[in-house]
């Protein structure tokens, strides 16, 4: 995207700029002139989304579009998944999406 010519990204994730990976991504997109940021926020969570992005009005500019790519893996038969790791696995998509709309 920052190839196409993206100048601002957000980048939510429930782990934000920790590591390495993470933090080598956000100096290149910086040395690239994109303004970005990486703050820890599970998009499953209302509350966290809304205080993510009211801080993040204070210096993005309005949102254009969003992809939507979290994930969470359980993986196993259906006849074997718990409520638990339904809700683990469908939350991220479901209420992850219906929050960042
Ligand atoms: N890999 C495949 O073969 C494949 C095939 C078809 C479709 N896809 C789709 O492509 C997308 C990306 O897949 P991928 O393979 O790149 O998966 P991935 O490497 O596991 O990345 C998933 C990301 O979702 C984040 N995430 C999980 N729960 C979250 C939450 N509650 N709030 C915010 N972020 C959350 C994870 O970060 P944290 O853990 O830090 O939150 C992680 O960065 C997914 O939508 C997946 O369904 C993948």
């Amino acid at each position: 995207m920052a190839e196409k010519g993206a100048r601002t990204c957000i980048l939510l994730s429930r782990s934000g700029a920790e590591g390495k990976d993470a933090q080598e991504l956000l100096e290149e997109m910086t040395t690239r002139g994109v303004n970005i940021a990486a703050p820890a926020c599970g998009i499953s969570a209302e509350a966290a989304v809304s205080a993510t992005i009211k801080e993040l009005k204070q210096s993005m500019p309005p949102i254009k579009g969003y992809i939507q790519a979290s994930m969470v893996l359980k993986d196993g038969l259906f006849e074997n998944t718990n409520s638990e790791d339904f809700n683990t696995t469908t939350k991220p998509k479901v209420q992850g999406t219906w929050n960042l709309h």
